[in-house]
């Protein structure tokens, strides 16, 4: 296929870059030069490269957070070429960092928040939500994404004998769906004193996204004052961004901040050794053909190999379904539970 204009003039930077790299680059610029880049991924060329930049997809992290087939559309490639170069961007980030005995220290001090159902557990591998990682539910309104988050907020706080993370958590709300009556109901259900579980949710109400992505600053000095936070709930991830950036082109502005708040949650979830649970509503998608037409607002943020995404929905009698979805090391299986009065359990 010929070159066109810009790819011929871009593959001339790049080796204009390279001829310089030992002697123009400070220290500094040569640690960011360092860091892979979309064109280090196979079948990602310079013209690509821009491609996805004008998209707001900028960095490995905005890559490696793509589905497959979205990828391939914005793109303007094959599925499997788009499949190859995430897997390669996913692999890319989380190799080359931690050595094996750092790697090894750290899945030992893993916490893990019971959801309170032991099917629900099993769907995340065993015990719960997990710390250093990011755990996604979508779905329709109604599934029980918050009332999942309500449940953690408390969960987290029991022994870890009982399932819990032994800490405090945090509760960011962008929808005003916090319900302190909720939390009461749940603790007494796990046999907790309800004034002193909601003592140690800390609440704020996000405004709209500036003040959501300021929050994460606020939970980093809360911790830093010695706060034994162990959960960060954000109760919708996307609704403010969804709102704020609505317009056909603001789509790549969105996707932009998006990827990068997720970028600094990580981090935090990194840092701190806890967990987060975010919620993201459903768009349906009637131009997608095949597969589930209803898709996550934002696209598939995984982007780490703990990161789970879970599809929530109602099934039958009542009951809701989870299904894990693209988990890096678990099967994409799914779990029946209820949401009753004591919070989200394995029986109606
Ligand atoms: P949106 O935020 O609107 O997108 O939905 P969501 O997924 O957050 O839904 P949520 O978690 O708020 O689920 C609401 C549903 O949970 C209700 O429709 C009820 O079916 C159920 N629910 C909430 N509170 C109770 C309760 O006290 N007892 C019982 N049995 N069910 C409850
Ligand atoms: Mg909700």
């Amino acid at each position: 296929m010929p070159k066109n204009e810009e790819e011929v003039q871009e593959d001339q930077d790049d080796q204009d870059d390279q001829e310089d790299v030992e002697t123009e680059f400070s220290e500094e610029d040569k640690k960011k030069n360092n860091e892979p880049k979309l064109t280090d991924l196979p079948g990602i060329g310079p013209g690509i490269a821009a491609k996805l930049d004008a998209a707001g997809i900028y960095d490995l992290m905005g890559l490696a957070v793509m589905g497959p087939s979205n990828l391939a559309e914005l793109a303007g490639v094959g599925n499997a070429v788009a499949r190859k170069a995430i897997q390669a961007a996913r692999n890319m980030m989380n190799l080359g960092f931690t050595d094996g005995v750092e790697f090894d220290k750290k899945r030992k001090d893993i916490r893990y928040i019971t959801t309170g159902s032991d099917s629900f557990n099993d769907l995340l591998g065993g015990k719960g939500v997990e710390s250093r990682a990011i755990t996604e539910a979508y779905g329709a309104f109604g599934s029980g994404k918050t009332q999942l988050g309500l449940t953690l907020a408390v969960n987290a706080q029991l022994p870890v004998e009982a399932g819990g993370a032994n800490g405090k958590s945090v509760y960011i709300d962008t929808e005003g769906t916090f319900r302190p009556d909720r939390i009461r109901q749940i603790s007494e259900a796990v046999g907790a004193n309800p004034e002193k579980v909601l003592k140690n949710i800390l609440v704020a109400r996000a405004f709209n996204s500036d003040h959501q992505i300021l929050l994460i600053d606020k939970v980093n000095e809360l911790i830093k004052d010695g706060e034994p936070i162990k959960l960060v709930v954000i109760d919708s991830l996307t609704a403010h961004f969804r709102a704020e950036f609505a317009g056909r082109g603001q789509l790549a502005d969105r996707q932009q901040r998006l990827n990068r708040y997720l970028h600094n949650l990580m981090k935090l979830a990194e840092q701190h050794n806890l967990a987060v649970y975010v919620t993201n509503q459903v768009m349906s998608n009637p131009a997608m053909m095949f597969g589930d037409p209803t898709t996550a607002i934002g696209g598939n943020i995984v982007g780490h190999a703990s990161t789970y995404r879970i599809y929530l929905r109602r099934g039958k009698a009542g009951s809701r379904v989870a299904k894990l979805i693209d988990s890096p090391n678990l099967p994409d299986n799914e779990a029946q539970f209820f949401v009753t009065e004591a919070g989200v359990r394995d029986d109606g």
